[in-house]
């Protein structure tokens, strides 16, 4: 049966009936409000603004209490968010506020809102895992998923900031931003009037979506109406009691003057108090889950492969895009085992060819080395055969010396007998001579 019809056969088939007495279910809005009261709220607000605009000292003047805070540098190496976390109570209603600092922004060359942006898709990311979670523990989650952004402008009279409108674009996607003009009391009435006005026209030519307060709801629907045309709020901040009057308010007090924070003619400080706290904190809540988380799940989901419908509108269950992307993976995996397994032959197909190509040489060289072995073998072998043959002439001619030799004493022994004759020869003829002579 084909869905609209279904749809059709669905309202046909309700039917309003009376009750016959009261039953009961029209507690169901007392039961819902105190469960939520004893199950307590969430608010998680990040203030975007640069370095000693005000930020901390208007967080607590809107909470009116003292949050700790420490003075950020002007040195920060890049953007670094700051959360932090404090238990509220106001009657029996408990809030669990955290107050987000991007501590350095605007103080860096390198104007980077990507810090900014990281953190917030952590929150819906860590979010999103705790839902896909078997076993959710959603009821008492940390819930730190940002629902306000609190865009501190600086008070120069003059326009937006690049930054400004760079990360506030960035932003507005994912994040319900309210800007505000901080320091008001620095800028005049007129000048004021004129830089919302530019504000207002800059964000609207750069296609940059601020919060808007909601106007379905008739309770509020005039009131929001009021109030989105005041945005962006100029506010002062101060924990300063001074007395006006015979009354204490919340002030700064200059040479010339005082400027009250709660006085609606001095600064819009009640205007956003009003919006953000006391009307529209459960739509921020909303919202950030609605459109902003949905966003993101939506995007992170498709990007998982997951979808609701498809070719041709066809509705597509969880389980079947489960297994569709199942079989997906498999064929991929399939295929990269193959081409793995390719790659190994080739790799030992290469392998085999170096080694083999190696041993060649390596028979090559041996083959070489035996040649030259063989032929200094053979020179040796003459060499000693030369001196072989060196060694029996020496030899003979040694044998032939020491026949002569021997021969030569023969002949020596022999000769002192001759001598000796010859001696008594020479002797008397040496007698004769010395005879002579004398
Ligand atoms: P970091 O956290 O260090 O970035 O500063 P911050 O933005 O939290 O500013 P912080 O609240 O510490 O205020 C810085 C200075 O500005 C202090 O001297 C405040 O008194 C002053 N200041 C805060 N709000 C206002 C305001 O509305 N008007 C004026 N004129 N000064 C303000
Ligand atoms: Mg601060």
């Amino acid at each position: 049966m084909a869905a609209p019809d279904l749809e059709r056969r669905s309202k046909e088939e309700m039917r309003l009936l009376d009750l016959g007495g009261h039953v009961g279910f029209d507690s169901l809005p007392d039961q819902l409000v105190s469960k939520s009261v004893s199950q307590g709220f969430s608010f998680n607000i990040l203030c975007v603004g640069e370095t000693g605009i005000g930020k901390s000292t208007l967080m607590n003047t809107l909470f009116n209490t003292i949050f700790e805070t420490e003075e950020s540098g002007h040195y920060e190496a890049c953007v670094r968010l700051r959360p932090r976390t404090y238990d509220l109570q106001e009657s029996n209603v408990h809030l669990k506020l955290t107050i987000v600092d991007a501590v350095g922004f605007g103080d860096q060359i390198n104007k980077d809102e990507r810090p900014i942006v990281d953190y917030i898709d952590t929150q819906f990311e860590n979010y999103l895992q705790e839902e896909l979670k078997i076993q959710r523990s959603l009821f008492d989650y940390h819930d730190t998923r940002i629902h306000v952004c609190l865009y501190f402008i600086t008070p120069t009279g003059h326009s937006l900031k690049s930054l400004d409108l760079v990360t506030m674009k960035k932003l507005d996607s994912k994040v319900n931003i309210i800007p505000i003009i901080a320091k008001a009391d620095t800028i005049s009435k007129s000048e004021l009037h004129k830089f919302k006005n530019k504000i207002m026209n800059e964000l609207d030519k750069n296609g940059v979506q601020i919060y808007q307060f909601p106007t379905d709801d008739e309770a509020v629907a005039e009131i929001n109406a009021v109030m989105n045309a005041h945005l962006p709020f100029a506010v002062v901040g101060s924990t300063d009691e001074i007395k006006v009057g015979n009354k204490l308010v919340r002030a700064r007090q200059y040479p010339w003057g005082i400027v009250q924070v709660e006085n609606e003619s001095h600064c819009d400080f009640v205007k956003l108090r009003e919006m953000l706290i006391r009307v529209n904190m459960e739509d921020l809540r909303e919202q950030t889950h609605n459109r902003h988380y949905e966003l993101y799940r939506r995007h992170k989901l498709e990007e998982m492969g997951f979808q609701d419908t498809a070719a041709e509108s066809k509705p597509i269950s969880l389980q079947e895009t489960y297994e569709t992307r199942r079989k997906e993976f498999l064929c991929e995996l399939q295929k990269k085992e193959e081409e793995m397994r390719q790659m190994f032959v080739n790799k030992v197909k290469e392998t085999e060819l170096e080694l083999k190509e190696k041993e060649k040489e390596l028979h090559e060289r041996f083959e070489t080395l035996k040649r030259t072995h063989q032929e200094e073998k053979r020179k040796v072998e003459e060499k000693r055969r030369q001196l072989e043959d060196e060694k029996i002439a020496f030899n003979r001619r040694k044998a032939a010396v020491e026949a002569m030799q021997a021969q030569a004493l023969q002949v020596t022994s022999q000769q002192p007998l001759r001598r000796d004759k010859d001696k008594k020869k020479t002797s008397g003829w040496s007698s004769i001579y010395s005879v002579t002579i004398s």
